[in-house]
């Protein structure tokens, strides 16, 4: 429970899942905070993917459970069931974009799904999504026209058609150059600001998460090593958190408060 009394927006205990007996998920506890972006780290195998697919239900776990609202969503009516895909956006890797169909059909496709919306209010709605990630001058071209970081935007404005309250990523820095990348980062802040939603971002990008984190976990092994604040996860001193961070924090500057290895008093002449 947050102060106020509200359950999480979102919630696992004991989350386990297995594949052929190994725990890929390790009794995963992890709580977050309605309209906070919660950042999910570690190292290439530990559980990160997994553990978004259980939290967007695409993967049952094999034990314990998930819940959304204070909700154990296992027991939810078909209903309501229904009701929660529509208000969970889900942002691919790769934008998972259809290939045949233009931007504009592609954002429009969930809303024509579900929405009942005269043609003229989806046409206003999807310029709308495309406006808000910058690619509204890109509406009639095909994805295989799209850069990648416009891939990754044009996923992002599927992801909201439908006005969700709880927005994942996976990875939606990956594979993209440093300034391309930190315009994404922007882009979250802005998302953030601008729909109040809940957002799960996982990465394994360090300048990113600390950029956009309100909180964060770091996984290691399936097992959730450290949650809190950005400074919060940097005090921790568990050898296996500190290995990750320390190998992906980028090298310090010289010159920017770094130790020069050479001319300085007591160095290499
Ligand atoms: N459907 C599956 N069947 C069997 N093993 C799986 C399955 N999905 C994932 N795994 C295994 O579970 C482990 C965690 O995978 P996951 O994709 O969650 O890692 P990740 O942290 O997202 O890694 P990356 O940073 O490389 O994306 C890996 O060892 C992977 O091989
Ligand atoms: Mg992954």
């Amino acid at each position: 429970m947050a102060e106020d009394g509200t359950p999480p927006a979102l919630e696992t205990r004991g989350l386990t899942v297995r594949f052929g007996g190994r725990a890929v998920l390790d009794r995963i506890d992890i709580r977050i905070r309605r309209g906070e972006t919660y950042v999910v780290m570690g190292p290439s195998g530990c559980g990160k993917t997994t553990l978004l697919k259980c939290l967007v239900r695409l993967l049952p776990p094999t034990e314990g459970s998930v819940l959304v609202d204070g909700r154990d969503v296992a027991g939810l009516g078909p209903e309501e069931s229904d009701d929660l895909r529509r208000a969970t956006g889900m942002v691919f890797q790769n934008g998972a974009l259809l290939n045949s169909i233009s931007l504009r059909e592609n954002v429009a496709l969930p809303m024509r799904a579900h929405l009942d919306m005269p043609p003229g209010v989806v046409e206003e709605a999807v310029r709308m999504k495309l406006a808000q990630v910058g690619l509204l001058e890109a509406a009639d071209r095909m994805p295989a026209e799209l850069s990648g970081g416009m891939r990754k935007r044009a996923g992002i404005a599927r992801a909201l058609a439908l006005d969700p309250r709880l927005v994942f990523f996976d990875e939606p820095t990956s594979g993209l150059d440093p300034v391309t990348s930190d315009g994404m980062d922007n882009l979250v802040l802005e998302l953030k600001a601008a729909l109040g939603a809940t957002m799960v971002v996982v990465t394994h990008d360090l300048p990113s998460a600390r950029k956009i984190a309100d909180r964060l976990v770091v996984l290691s092994r399936g097992r959730a090593l450290a949650e809190g604040t950005w400074d919060e996860v940097q005090a921790t001193t568990d050898p296996e958190v500190r290995g990750f961070l320390d190998r992906h924090a980028e090298p310090p500057v010289i010159g920017e408060g770094a130790t020069p290895l050479v001319g300085a008093p007591g160095g290499m002449a």
